[in-house]
């Protein structure tokens, strides 16, 4: 049921205030004798220690479930002190990469049935690692063949492009980031923080989805692109990647996400005064090598549209001709929840306008159960 919505798309980008509610519902407890809240999840709280003591954390997935991750993963690494390695599960299966029993493999699928992650996990589980699922979907095989999990609870997803559950699986990586890194006098400030930018959340995200009108209008200027591109670094590298992704499938429009650390390195070599750019330049650790990265991308002339905290616009804009999308700062580690926003509203009235349908793009499925 779309209810007053035209798409599953448009809707399911508009619920995430209360998806992500529902996520964290039950999860954000008062923790005894301490005043300030902690993490509870109940499916991992048997496994905590374990995980804890684990070699190395290892995300696997596939699209935007592994873009969720990579969201999450510098949040882990600080909080956890484990390192934190990434891995396409097609990819982790071709090269029959090293798992081992001292890892702690984390499955993150928001159907649950992807066959590449399904796969992987079947191998991980044959190597003896801890396998940990982060699924949207009860029963799947995902949470079934995992040893332990937690549900996103963000409710069914139907449009193909994945939107609520992207930002509900930052969230819960989020969450098990706290939970593992325990309540260290070390982790104290950020863990605080963290709890605090969870439970605001949802009104940053209702916040920022204000930005509709404004990113109509932006698409109605890139209606006739040939490409898009999407720069962002540290936290928000995520971002980069899901925000092209978006674009991509259901606009059907070429776009990259690019590491703006890598922009010497090869990129740079495309800008001209016609492709337009994305650089994602929020408050953060990165922010002032982002403002670099801006002023180098407008020296070569390039079309900015710049995402910047809320008052930014003047100080981070180079010129009359950029853009600028102000969205509400959040706890770095949450930001990316917030940032994703603004491209997902893009990515569908781009579609709409360019007249593709928008919850089944071409040649794409919900589900890829084949290989
Ligand atoms: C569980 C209940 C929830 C109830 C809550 C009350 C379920 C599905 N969840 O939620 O309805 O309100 O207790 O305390 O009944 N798991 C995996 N792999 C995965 C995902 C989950 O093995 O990919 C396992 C977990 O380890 C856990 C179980 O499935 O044993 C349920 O996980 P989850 O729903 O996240 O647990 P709770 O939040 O405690
Ligand atoms: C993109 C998209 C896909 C899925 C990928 C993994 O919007 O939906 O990239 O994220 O096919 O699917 P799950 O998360 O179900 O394993």
């Amino acid at each position: 049921n779309k209810g007053k919505y035209e798409h599953y798309m448009q809707k399911e980008i508009h619920e995430q205030p209360e998806s992500l509610t529902t996520t964290m519902r039950g999860r954000l407890i008062h923790g005894g004798s301490h005043k300030a809240k902690t993490v509870l999840l109940g499916g991992l709280k048997d496994h905590l220690k374990t995980i804890r003591r684990s070699r190395r954390i290892v995300f696997i997935g596939c699209g935007t479930s592994y873009n969720a991750a990579l969201a999450a993963r510098p949040i882990l690494e600080e909080l956890s002190g484990v390192p934190v390695t990434m891995e396409v599960a097609s990819d982790l299966l071709d090269r029959q990469g090293p798992i081992y029993r001292e890892d702690t493999a984390v499955f993150v699928s928001q159907s649950g049935e992807t066959a590449d992650t399904l796969l992987a996990l079947e191998y991980a589980l044959e190597n003896g690692a801890l396998c940990v699922g982060i699924t949207n979907t009860v029963g799947s095989a995902i949470a079934r063949h995992t040893h332990c999990g937690v549900h996103i609870n963000a409710g069914a997803e139907i449009g193909v492009a994945s939107t609520k559950a992207y930002t509900s699986q930052i969230v819960v990586m989020a969450m098990l980031a706290l939970a593992i890194g325990g309540d260290t006098i070390s982790n104290e400030a950020k863990r605080e923080a963290t709890i605090d930018g969870l439970i605001d959340l949802p009104n940053k995200v209702r916040e920022v989805l204000q930005l509709d009108q404004e990113m109509k209008d932006l698409a109605k200027l890139l209606i006739a692109e040939q490409s898009l591109l999407v720069f962002g670094r540290g936290y928000n590298y995520a971002t980069a990647l899901e925000g092209a992704l978006k674009v991509k499938e259901v606009a059907l429009m070429h776009s990259e996400g690019i590491l703006a650390g890598e922009m010497k390195h090869g990129p740079l070599a495309l800008v001209d005064e016609n492709l337009p750019i994305v650089v994602i330049a929020t408050r953060d650790a990165c922010f002032s090598k982002q403002q670099s990265v801006i002023q180098q991308l407008h020296a070569r002339k390039g079309r900015l549209i710049v995402m910047c905290s809320k008052g930014d616009a003047a100080a981070v804009c180079p010129g009359e001709s950029c853009r600028a999308i102000e969205v509400p700062q959040v706890e770095d580690c949450l930001q990316p929840v917030v940032n994703i926003i603004p491209l997902q509203l893009l990515a569908y009235h781009l579609t709409v306008l360019r007249g593709f349908n928008v919850d089944q793009p071409r040649n794409l499925a919900k589900s890829v159960t084949t290989q």
